[in-house]
């Protein structure tokens, strides 16, 4: 959470820094601010609320200079505020500083700023930081790069910095731990971001920092040494992202761009991966381990919100086709339990972000206890592709709502994928099986699209429950993560309470809730639980409730009890996760746009949660 943006070169680097934050509001949206330095002059602008509210308030103000860094929080220290708004300064005010991140010491650190006359003008630990700082400069008559130095080996937590002085307007400072950070390598000038999308329409070259590297930024000058002093080299790599990815590309938000985009995503992840013909399954990243799969006994799956759902449609299908043992864990559970894990493990780590606090360190821990870790991410080059093992690209390209919808539907392919190639190399699935499950898996991106079909009618049930103040999702089997994941949608862009649960748990407690006023969302298709849900759906009946049913094309049955169907394309059941998630997702969609909400930044949310 947060994003950074940093410039030096010989452009303004206002019109950089502000397009540079829009692009990364996805991270945070509670406040937004700029520095820059003019004629040895440094300015700061900051404001509470979105950047657009910055842009208007620094509107008339010198907003020179060639040299700038800007910040958008999701606020963790410090209230939403003007005061406690990225940058901060030293106590002279003359350093200034922007962070993602924790600083998990700032309350000793501070006592110790104040009594040697240190004074805040904030709540927040980054000021803290740039006080320590300014304390090693000031008093170990060093340059400030090695104060920077000092300093982040006396913090502990996570941290992306960047660090501008008044008396320097020639360098930029940068730092990283557990927070992501990319370089933009051009020529004379040098970009910095939290991820590669302020960058990619000036320079194609990117270095990422690593965890603790700090990088010194001249116009034609980038030097990069570790914390513990050792010089190092910085590696140049090619992005392969392309500027109309981080565009709403005519729709009227990202989210729904997003949720039109899965046919083609969806393709893209099997791209190169599967061999209908042949009834194979390649997977790349995770080849080398391809003898380890034969013999494991058991998969750990570890995520947070929407990745664990799929993570959950992983378990289903890994333990149906390949036969190994899977859980299902929060990482922020798994990582303050101690649980049992061993060298036969291997653990799948699922992210969009690939920067999840909680995540990575579910898998630090794994990995020191000897598990094989494997990675499903979607931003390339993000921090757990790197910590992991090995593992598979989801390859939805950028996922700007905050509400996942395009990287969930590919998370499940590529564990759709893991499950069959498991499959394949243990032998539990016949080759014949194989041929006819990846044969109709490679039709999928076609059914999305009649799926997608559904759209009008979708927005015309929306209107009827629009100003609902609850709502259940229920599903069996592999249908229960899709109610989960329909659930987790309505709420967090619509804030209607909705809950997501296995249909037959029902009568166990939720049935309660049920009356005339209780919108049920029922997964319905014909799948081998149909039976059941019929007589689910029956129940909730029975109790005045009223069902929207998510129905396989051409159902008779479901249609007479239910009040409302949306028909998908008739499918096996390993595939359905993929084509009932699609009503869900523009049903909450159709939801938060008639009832006024932000739909691409929904209020208290961030994309990625880099702290835990
Ligand atoms: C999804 O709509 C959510 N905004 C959220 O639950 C998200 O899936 C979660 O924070 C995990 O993020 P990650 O996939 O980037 O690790």
């Amino acid at each position: 959470m947060c994003g950074i943006v940093g410039y030096i070169g010989f452009r303004e680097a206002w019109p950089i820094v502000i397009k540079g934050l829009k692009r990364l509001e996805y991270r945070g949206y509670d406040s937004a601010g700029i520095a820059l330095i003019d004629e040895d002059q440094l300015n700061i602008y900051k404001k509470a609320g979105k950047v657009k509210e910055l842009e208007d308030f620094a509107g008339g103000k010198n907003l020179n200079g060639t040299i700038g860094m800007g910040h958008t929080r999701w606020a963790t220290h410090g209230a939403p505020s003007d005061r406690n708004s990225h940058p901060h300064t030293s106590n002279n005010g003359r350093l200034s500083i922007i962070h993602n991140g924790i600083i998990e010491n700032y309350a000793t650190l501070k006592e110790e700023l104040l009594r040697r006359g240190h004074q805040f003008n904030s709540d927040t630990d980054t000021e803290v930081l740039i006080h320590l700082i300014e304390e090693i400069y000031k008093n170990d008559a060093t340059d400030l790069l090695e104060a920077v130095r000092l300093a982040l080996n006396e913090v502990s937590g996570a941290y992306a910095i960047v660090i501008m002085d008044q008396d320097h307007p020639d360098q930029l400072i940068a730092a990283r731990k557990g927070s992501p950070m990319v370089i933009g390598v051009g020529q004379g000038e040098y970009f910095i971001a939290s991820d590669a999308t302020p960058i990619i329409e000036y320079t194609k070259n990117v270095i990422y920092l690593n965890d603790n590297e700090i990088a010194f930024l001249k116009r034609d000058e980038l030097s990069i040494k570790r914390l513990d002093n050792v010089e190092q080299t910085p590696y140049i790599q090619e992005l392969e992202l392309q500027l109309e990815m981080l565009e709403k590309g005519g729709y009227d938000h990202f989210m729904l761009k997003e949720i039109y985009e899965q046919p083609r995503s969806i393709r893209d992840c099997m791209r190169g991966r599967i061999y209908p013909e042949e009834g194979k399954v390649q997977l790349g990243g995770i080849k080398e381990f391809a003898d380890k799969l034969k013999n494991i006994d058991r998969i750990i799956i570890v995520a947070c919100g929407t990745s664990w759902h799929a993570g959950l449609v992983g378990e289903y299908l890994i333990e149906e086709y390949a036969r190994i043992p899977v859980e299902v864990e929060y990482a922020s559970e798994f990582r303050y339990r101690n649980p049992i894990i061993t060298e036969k493990d291997v653990v799948i780590a699922i992210s969009q972000s690939g920067e999840t606090a909680d995540t990575m360190a579910a898998i630090e821990m794994a990995k020191e206890k000897g598990a094989t870790i494997f990675g499903v991410c979607n931003v390339v080059g993000a921090s757990i592709p790197r910590i992991t093992h090995a593992g598979v690209y989801t390859h939805a390209g950028p996922e700007i709502g905050v509400a996942s919808t395009k990287a969930f539907t590919a998370q499940v392919t590529v564990l759709t994928l893991m499950a069959f190639y498991m499959a394949q190399q243990k032998g539990t699935v016949t080759n014949s099986k194989l041929v006819e499950l990846l044969t109709e898996l490679d039709c999928i991106p076609e059914k999305i699209t009649l799926a997608l079909q559904s759209n009008d009618l979708v927005r015309s049930i929306s209107e009827k429950f629009k100003d609902s103040r609850n709502c259940l999702f229920l599903g069996r089997g592999s249908g229960f993560p899709v109610a989960l994941e329909g659930a987790l949608k309505l709420k967090e862009i619509s804030y209607i309470h909705a809950e997501g649960y296995p249909a037959a748990e029902m009568k166990h407690g939720p049935i309660a809730l049920i009356d005339e006023e209780m919108p049920v969302v029922v997964i319905a298709t014909k799948n081998s639980s149909y039976e059941k849900v019929i007589s689910n759906i029956q129940e909730v009946k029975a109790r005045k409730g009223i069902v929207i049913a998510i129905v396989t094309a051409g159902d008779y049955e479901v249609s007479k009890m239910a009040d409302y169907c949306i028909e998908i394309p008739d499918s096996s059941e390993a595939f359905l996760p993929l084509l009932a998630t699609i009503p869900l997702q523009l049903l909450s969609y159709h939801i938060a746009v008639l009832r006024g909400c932000n739909v691409d930044q929904p209020r208290n949310l961030a994309k990625s949660v880099t702290v835990e």
